[in-house]
């Protein structure tokens, strides 16, 4: 466990020129990781968490008891999912979104904090010693998994869920955007604290990555932030594929609603199958 994070985080171009640009102010950190945490509550990253939690609980059969939430991050479906009823298991593998979902949790009321399990863990590769009747994981979160490592996701999974049980997989839905991703783009946005960003975006056909890399737009910072993140380019069709040669049945996919729009939930159930 916890294996990916002491890998440190990748090196996009991107990111190459900026730390050669800023000399030792850079700091090059995985967006996840304790240095980017700052900058991650300033973006306002638990936008949506509401309405996504809303339509994974519509999926989830009230029969169905505890339900597992991989790489649950600082609890942005975590949180609403408890407010829901939902008794949850949190697994994570980062110390620092943990450390910020321990505290959310701290500060709720004692209904809702008793509800929830955290786990440190890594979604690839996990034993929890009990079985759920739903495992739910939110779009943007399958991708950052390497072809290498989503079997064991499956399978992990596979060996959580009671028989019939289902496993959600939020994803964005390419065919809803109704726009082509460009190869590569840049943006400029504006944090909570007024600080501005600046996002830069590229992706790599060939070999089915896409690199986001988030800074302050204020150059002479110190120390100056670089925030790296790789996403597999993956589409529901391919996941789809990969569930069922795990042994999974796809038996539905669902629009998710949230403040991006253009997501889906593939709901895959245990098959009587062999795998
Ligand atoms: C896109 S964020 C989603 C977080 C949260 N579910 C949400 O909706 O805001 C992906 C999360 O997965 C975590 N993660 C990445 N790889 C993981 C792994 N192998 N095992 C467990 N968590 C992982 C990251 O640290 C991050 O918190």
């Amino acid at each position: 466990m916890g294996s990916k994070a002491e890998h440190g985080p990748i090196r996009p171009a991107r990111a190459d020129i900026l730390l050669a640009s800023v000399g030792e102010r850079g700091v090059l950190c995985d967006f996840y990781d304790e240095n980017a945490s700052d900058i991650f509550r300033d973006l306002a990253a638990d936008a949506g968490g509401t309405e996504e939690a809303h339509g994974f609980s519509a999926l989830i059969r009230p029969e169905s008891g505890a339900v597992l939430e991989l790489g649950a991050g600082t609890g942005r479906l975590t949180i609403p999912l408890l407010e829901l009823g939902w008794e949850v298991t949190a697994l994570e593998l980062s110390a620092a979104m943990l450390a910020t979902l321990r505290q959310r949790l701290a500060d709720a009321p004692a209904d809702l904090r008793d509800r929830c399990t955290v786990v440190p863990g890594d979604m690839t590769a996990f034993a929890l010693g009990k079985r759920f009747g739903t495992a739910v994981l939110s779009p943007s979160t399958i991708d950052l998994l390497d072809d290498v490592d989503r079997p064991g996701l499956y399978s992990s999974v596979r060996e959580h869920l009671e028989p019939g049980g289902r496993f959600l997989v939020g994803m964005a839905n390419p065919d809803a955007s109704g726009r082509q991703e460009p190869l590569e783009r840049t943006q400029e946005f504006t944090g909570r604290s007024g600080r501005r960003y600046v996002l830069h975006a590229k992706v790599y056909p060939s070999e089915e990555i896409r690199d986001v890399t988030i800074h302050p737009a204020d150059e002479s910072l110190d120390p100056f932030v670089i925030c790296v993140n790789r996403f597999r380019v993956i589409t529901p069709d391919q996941i789809a594929r990969e569930l069922e040669q795990a042994g999974f049945d796809v038996v539905a996919r669902t629009p998710l609603p949230g403040v991006r729009n253009h997501e889906l939930v593939l709901e895959a159930q245990l098959s009587g199958r062999p795998s």
